[in-house]
């Protein structure tokens, strides 16, 4: 396997995806934000730009650096612009089968040297592999990244049942190189991140559902009460309420106990189309999109 990573297509340029890019190029290396769509290449193109300004309004980076961050990205429709990339990470849409789709086209597109990556946050590292096949499956990790991705520390380092552990050690080694602190996870569903979350958010719709408290009071309680930055119902909507349904839906699928299907209220919201932020409306208001 290629050892040294230089340029990296990241597969996706939505919120996940465009965080992700943007931390690459801010590392230094050459960064392919790839997305089927102009418009959202586009809206992520803006989001790096206003980072970037804030960062150097704050004097996180120099002009300078910004600037050589900048020329790093390239934003294109094609893939095959991406070709001789030494990592690609697909972000793209909680959807199996559209992952392993993503999957096969990366694998004939780039070298097959290089570490192909999903930033899955529930579906299954084996699962996804399968759509590579038995020789290219151990290239094929889960690199959870968290939004915002520039913020947040951690990167979930999911092994499928044929993982290496050579591609798992350039994993850390890259994420580390990233700034970010690399914890391992085995592949369950949800790993230990959502696991663990989405069940707890689930539980705060519940909360508001029997009138235990308004939705504002709930969030207070545990942003005081248990030092949370945002409040489960407020990271609900910043995560995006039909992602939090979807994972609820896959921990159910997958771990088989009923403890794990999503909250009537939280599926009445999606159903809806209030879907947190992103629409401008779920648990809270944001103001009509
Ligand atoms: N991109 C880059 N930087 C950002 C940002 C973004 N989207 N949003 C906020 N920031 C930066 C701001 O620039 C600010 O930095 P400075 O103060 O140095 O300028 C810093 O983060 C704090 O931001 P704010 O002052 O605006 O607001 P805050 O103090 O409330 O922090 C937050 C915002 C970092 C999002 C914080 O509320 C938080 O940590 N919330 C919890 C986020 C979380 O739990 N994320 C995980 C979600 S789960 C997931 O991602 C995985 C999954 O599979 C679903």
């Amino acid at each position: 396997m290629s050892t040294e990573v230089k340029s990296i297509a990241v597969i996706g340029a939505g919120t996940m995806g465009s965080g992700i890019a943007l931390v690459s190029a801010m590392t230094g290396i050459k960064t392919y934000q790839v997305d089927v769509s102009d418009a959202q290449l586009e809206r992520s193109k803006a989001g790096h730009t206003k980072i970037m300004g804030r960062n150097v309004e704050k004097g996180r980076m120099t002009a300078e650096q910004a600037e050589a961050a900048a020329g790093l990205l390239t934003y294109t429709t094609s893939m095959t612009d991406a070709k001789d990339v030494d990592w690609a990470v697909e972000a793209v849409f909680e959807n199996a089968e559209l992952k392993k789709g993503i999957f096969k086209e990366m694998q004939a597109t780039f070298r097959d040297d290089i570490v192909l990556a999903s930033n899955t946050s529930s579906i299954s590292i084996t699962d996804v592999a399968t759509a590579v096949g038995d020789a290219d499956a151990p290239r094929v990790i889960g690199m959870h990244f968290f939004n915002p991705v520039p913020v947040m520390k951690l990167v979930e380092v999911i092994k499928g049942l044929a993982t290496s552990e050579e591609t798992t050690a350039r994993t850390i080694a890259l994420a580390e190189r990233m700034g970010k602190v690399p914890v391992p996870a085995n592949d369950r569903a949800g790993f230990v991140s959502n696991r663990v979350l989405m069940p707890m958010i689930n539980e705060a719709f519940y909360a508001w559902m029997e009138g235990v408290a308004e939705p504002a009071d709930i969030d207070s309680i545990m942003k005081l009460g248990c030092n949370f930055p945002m409040g489960p119902l407020r990271l609900a909507d910043f995560i995006g309420l039909d992602v939090c349904h979807d994972i609820m839906m896959v921990l159910h699928r997958e771990l088989g106990d009923p403890k794990f299907f999503p909250c009537p209220k939280l599926r009445q919201l999606v159903t809806a189309g209030r879907l947190g932020d992103k629409s401008g409306q779920g648990v809270f208001e944001y103001g009509k999109k």
